[in-house]
């Protein structure tokens, strides 16, 4: 038997209740009919994804729902509609989604800024913390184990296996943007051969990472934005791995470039530069940014090469993988 979720009588909601619901009509006889039917469709996607969750529904029917709706998002997007209709229109299914104390974390920033390691830690982890029978249960489930968080957890094996490598070199490891190190939990053995250097604007952050690494040969930490902080750590090379994973996607292309130049300066003769950026072919781009709020600068192959042109390195020594996902670049410039 369906439950109601209180704020949504899930019922009788119709996809004209959504819209009106929202304040906006684009208006009956509209000449721009393409704008008006996306729309509506955006309106009956929300209120069914309303309807699922609501009445407790499959996770199945819960799930499809949600893809149905993304599928109306992206249809509304190449047809036009106003951003600030979409988001009034979508704006049901977002506060069902916020229901997940893990999606509302990417919703709302609760350190301030996105992408923070608390939330790197959970998808680290992904357990569910919904209770079973919370209506969001499935959503944050689906959040947390799917491709795009997937590829997360990729990223951080990618990771682990550079610093292990390093390891057998000298050891000596930049970590620019290191969050807690979550590519290190468990402390592998390995970290007793690594001298780390890290370098994050989040002092708890920080202080994971540093408890994390207590049995490294050296751990120094930087609490500083990138900017300011590389300046600092940058003559104290030189490094065998330069590591800036899950930093880009957030910054723009000059000063990526500006940042790999810096770098390159502080790499050991046979060391790396190892960084990694979300692809744009990304078919969950629309679900993270419309209903959780998680914007990320996604880039191709083609830009990642650009980017590293720019920063004076010539681009043949950049190599470009993907993650089993497909969704992540893992990038790497041998010096
Ligand atoms: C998405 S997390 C990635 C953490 C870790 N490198 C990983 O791969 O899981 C991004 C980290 O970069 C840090 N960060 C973001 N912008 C920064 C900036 N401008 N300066 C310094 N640290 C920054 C955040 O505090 C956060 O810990």
């Amino acid at each position: 038997m369906g439950r109601c979720l209180g704020i949504y009588d899930m019922s009788s909601i119709s996809a004209q209740q959504v819209q009106t619901h929202a304040g906006f009509r684009t208006g009956d006889g509209d000449p721009h009919h393409g704008l008006q039917s996306a729309e509506t469709d955006l309106g009956d996607a929300v209120a069914e994804f309303v309807q699922a969750v609501g009445s407790a529904a499959s996770p199945h029917s819960i799930i499809g729902s949600m893809h149905m709706l993304c599928g109306a998002l992206e249809a509304a997007g190449n047809a036009g509609l106003p951003s600030e209709l979409v988001r009034a229109l979508v704006r049901p299914a977002y506060d069902l989604h916020g229901r997940s104390g893990f999606i509302s974390r990417l919703q709302d920033w609760p350190r301030g800024y996105p992408g923070d390691y608390e939330t790197i830690e959970w998808i680290a982890s992904p357990t569910p913390q919904a209770a079973v029978d919370d209506p969001a249960y499935w959503l944050e489930w689906y959040a947390l184990n799917c491709p795009i968080a997937q590829q997360h957890r990729n990223k951080l094996a990618w990771q682990r296996n550079l610093v292990h490598e390093a390891s057998m070199r000298s050891g000596r490891i930049l970590n620019v943007g290191c969050g807690g190190c979550a590519d290190l939990a468990g402390s592998p053995s390995f970290v007793r051969d690594c001298d780390f250097t890290l370098l994050d604007m989040d002092g708890d952050a920080l202080a994971l990472a540093s408890q994390r690494l207590r049995g490294a040969r050296s751990t120094r930490v930087v609490q500083r934005d990138v900017i300011r902080g590389l300046r600092d750590v940058i003559g104290q090379g030189p490094y065998d791995l330069v590591l800036c994973g899950g930093l880009f996607d957030y910054l723009p292309d000059r000063l990526i470039s500006r940042l790999l130049w810096q770098i390159s300066g502080a790499v050991a003769a046979d060391g790396y530069i190892a960084f990694t950026n979300i692809s744009d072919r990304n078919p969950f781009r629309v679900w993270i940014e419309n209903l959780a709020n998680w914007h990320l600068i996604h880039r191709s192959e083609d830009q990642m090469r650009e980017i590293v042109r720019e920063a004076g390195t010539e681009p043949g020594r950049l190599v470009i993988e993907r993650d089993a996902t497909g969704l992540t670049l893992l990038c790497r410039i041998q010096s």
